[in-house]
């Protein structure tokens, strides 16, 4: 069983010996290894059973480390680091040569961002070296928001979680990337898009295409419990079409008369997107824990990360 720490030097002392280090960020921990070595990269491709073609994301610590592995930086890209970092916005840019490719899965592209939560970032700032980080989870199932999650999914093949409490954000970050100078949303997460749109003006969005994924994110299977899970307008409605069945629910903000407490998830009982965000993937976990038949999910509110959050869920459901 992977051990939970707290000990940043322990975490360092493995990345530096080419190991990798489950970590704690503000959106859902990662599977964290040093981008130059070939040998750890490796080995979180493979601990995830995640194919190679799927490109790693590069945190870094400070505006230094952008330079060393990106070039050519558009400006709204600039922009946006400038406002945004640390935070829960990833940049796709041109890359540098000094990527390795097995990161950006042969792309001209490299994926960067700059984490927020304080304990990867004093880990981070003692490193000399750029971290890829997928999230913490076996390819196709639910991220971690928890160091248990993370022990839980990787009883072994896994040294170390790096404790750091429950993620802040609960989605994954945003991912946008530049076509022709122009930016292009690839994946809807924990930075709402208004927020984006407010500070570059209107961008465009490349979150669907099945074929040639620019991110996983965008198979269509990803994120998945294995209890079945449905997403609807009306949970109560839904729930007459299954009366033999064991039913786990996940509400926005009213929960269901004489329903279980236990299998009922109410996200934020204060209409909160940004607490609501913070449980969803606790709630996926804990429902799935309970061998129901069934997962019924409600859309959540159409704006701001209530878009990431309905990605996310509609990704579960298939
Ligand atoms: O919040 C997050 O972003 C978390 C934490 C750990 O930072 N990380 C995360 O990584 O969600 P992962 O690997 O699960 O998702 C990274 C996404 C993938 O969908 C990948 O295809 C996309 O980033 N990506 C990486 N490099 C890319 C590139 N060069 N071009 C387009 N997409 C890229
Ligand atoms: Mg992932």
């Amino acid at each position: 069983m992977a051990r939970i720490s707290q000990s940043i030097e322990e975490a360092k002392a493995l990345l530096e010996s080419e190991e990798i280090v489950a970590i704690p960020t503000e959106t859902v921990y990662g599977l964290a290894g040093n981008i130059f070595s070939e040998k750890a990269i490796k080995r979180i491709f493979e601990l995830k059973g995640r194919p190679l073609i799927n490109p790693l994301i590069v945190h870094i610590n400070d505006l230094n480390m952008l330079e060393q592995i990106a070039q050519d930086i558009p400006e709204d890209a600039l922009i946006l680091a400038e406002h945004f970092w640390p935070g829960p916005l990833t940049l796709v840019l041109p890359k540098k040569d000094t990527v390795p490719d097995i990161i950006t899965a042969n792309k001209p592209t490299v994926a960067v961002r700059m984490p927020e939560h304080p304990v990867t970032r004093a880990l981070l700032s003692q490193l000399d070296f750029p971290l890829a980080a997928p999230s913490a989870n076996p390819f196709k199932r639910i991220s971690p928001t928890k160091a248990q999650h993370v022990a839980n999914y990787f009883p072994e093949g896994l040294e170390l979680v790096l404790e750091g409490g429950t993620c802040e954000k609960g989605i994954e970050s945003t991912i946008l990337g530049f076509e022709n100078g122009k930016a292009i949303l690839y994946r809807h997460g924990a930075l709402a898009k208004e927020e984006i749109v407010a500070l570059i003006g209107e961008i465009g969005e490349h979150t669907n295409n099945e074929e040639a994924p620019e991110a996983p994110g965008m198979l269509l299977q990803h994120y998945s419990p294995r209890t079945p899970l449905i997403l609807v307008d009306d949970v109560s409605e839904a729930m007459k079409d299954y009366p033999e069945m064991e039913i786990g629910l996940i509400v926005f903000s009213t929960p269901v008369a004489h329903h279980p407490e236990k299998q009922q998830m109410v996200l934020s009982e204060q209409r909160s997107l940004k607490e609501a965000a913070s449980k969803l993937y606790t709630a996926m976990h804990d429902l799935d824990q309970l061998d129901l038949d069934l997962i019924i999910a409600e859309i959540m509110p159409l704006h701001g990360i209530g878009v990431g959050m309905n990605d996310r869920l509609r990704r579960a459901s298939k």
